[in-house]
Order: structure tokens, then sequence, then C-alpha cells
């Protein structure tokens, strides 16, 4: 199958569930409790239900990543990766900001991705080699070299109350470096608001492949980098991401390793 072919399915069944997120957001949320406050609620799981029953009805022998299912694995060389709704937190208070993150790989390499924001009608998508796009437009990263004018984000994750390893170093380490941060608890969209110039830089310890799939693509096809936190090669099956416009990809490597001294 072409790229292209899997991409227009991928932002056919995003959207479809962007559609879903939109047309239940607002009301109160029915919140069930995966950990204190990891929460997951019923439109998640309705969310998911129709993007893997989409995925099924076209591509049966496709295997099938998603966060709120055990994984479908299979012996075809495509895998879909998705996150029926990233920014759970944000969904459930009627925060504007969370997304749908739709990813297929071809023989282990993601072959596209889109990223879907109901709220602001917004579509970024990639395929690899063909650069990355914004409701068609093409896009591209920042142009700052400047750390100090760097607008930065970053998470936390849900076990930040009991785990040393928290990320608080590295947080207050770019209060003092970067312009400002942001932690805007998606972060599938901090990623396509990096590829599309808004950030400057992101990073995160702990994330799922589910989280970064589709937005890794979408960077890295707007002309960004993206190791893990000691430069070292990522792939999504990392758990920690260091991202950048790649002009401050290094002073960003040197204030990570600073926080640690
Ligand atoms: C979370 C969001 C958040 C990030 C967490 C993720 P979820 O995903 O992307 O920004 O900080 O690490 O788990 O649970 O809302 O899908
Ligand atoms: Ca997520
Ligand atoms: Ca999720």
């Amino acid at each position: 199958m072409e790229n292209g072919e899997l991409l227009a399915f991928a932002e056919d069944v995003a959207r479809g569930a962007g559609d879903i997120l939109r047309s239940n957001y607002g009301r109160r949320q029915k919140v069930h409790f995966k950990g204190e406050i990891d929460l997951v609620t019923d439109v998640d799981r309705e969310s998911e239900k129709y993007i893997l029953g989409r995925i099924r009805e076209t591509f049966p022998d496709h295997g099938v990543l998603s966060e709120e299912s055990p994984e479908l694995s299979s012996s075809s060389p495509y895998r879909w990766i998705v996150d029926p709704l990233d920014g759970t937190t944000n969904y459930a208070h009627g925060y504007p900001c969370f997304c749908v993150s739709v990813a297929v790989e071809r023989e282990g390499k993601t072959a596209a991705g889109v990223v879907y924001d109901p709220l602001l009608d917004e579509t970024f998508t990639a395929t690899p080699g063909s650069g990355a796009f914004r409701n068609g437009e093409r896009i591209s990263v920042s142009e700052t070299a400047d750390l100090r004018k760097s607008l930065l984000a970053t998470g936390f994750a849900y076990d930040v109350k009991v785990s040393k390893d928290n990320n608080f170093d590295y947080f207050r380490a770019f209060v003092f470096t970067g312009q400002a941060i942001r932690r805007d608890g998606s972060a599938a969209l901090d990623l396509c608001y990096l590829a599309c110039g808004r950030f400057d830089g992101f990073w995160e310890l702990k994330l799922k492949p589910w989280d970064t799939a589709a937005g890794l693509l979408i960077v890295r096809e707007a002309g960004g980098t993206a190791t893990r936190l000691d430069g070292t090669a990522y792939d999504i099956h990392q758990a920690d991401l260091l991202a950048s416009n790649g002009r401050i990809h290094g002073r960003m490597i040197e204030v990570l390793q600073g926080a640690k001294k």
C-alpha cells in the first residue's frame, strides 16, 4: 500500500474520532481511574472503539497498538499506533487542549502520521520524505537559535507524585535558561506545535509509543530534531524524548546534563 493511501485513511479515521471528542466535549464526563491521577473517560473508550472498528473493517490483518486496549499482534508488516484521546485530563476538565493521534508502521517504520485537534479543526499530517502539513499547508520548525528566546514545552508523567525521576530538575533548569515553558497536557499536540514553529523545543520523560508515533514523524518531516535527552538516538519505544527545531538542540542537551549535576 502507498503511504498516501494509508495517510488518507488515517486522516479520515482521526477526524471521525475527533467528531466524537468534539460532540461530547464540555459535558460532565464519566471518569475512571487507572491510577491516582491517571484518568480515562468513556469518551476515550468510545473514540478508541470507533478507530479500532474502522481499522479492523478495512485492514483486518493489520496489528494495532492502542492505549486503552491490549495490543492486537499480527504477522502483517503493518501496525497501527493509536491514542484515541491525547490530553484526557484536559478533556475531563473541559480545558480545550486535546487531540487524536493515529500512526501506521510498515516493517517497524512509521509510514504515515496524523494528529487531529477537533476544536481548532487542525489536522497535522506527514509521510516520510514528503514534508509535514497543517490543514494541507506545508509547515516547518522555527528558526530560533537562542534558547533564551525559546518557548519550550514539557509534561509530567502520572507517577510524578511518587517517583524521584519526576522532571522537576529539568523543569527548573529550563525556567532559568529558556524564555518560558508551557505544560499543555497533550504530548502529541506539543510535538505538532513544535513542528509548526509555535514551540521551539520539547522534552518529556516516560512517554508511550502512542503519545509520540505520529508527532515524531511530523516533527522530523517539518525539519526538527528528535533524540533521547542525552542526545542519543530516539525511537518511539524509548521513554524520554528531546525534540527541537534543531538549532537549540545542543544547548538543550547541555542544560539537561547540567541539571543533573
Ligand atoms: C498524556 C499527555 C500528557 C503527557 C502524559 C501523557 P493521555 O497522555 O500526552 O501531555 O504529559 O505523559 O500520558 O493520558 O492524556 O493520553
Ligand atoms: Ca497520550
Ligand atoms: Ca490517551
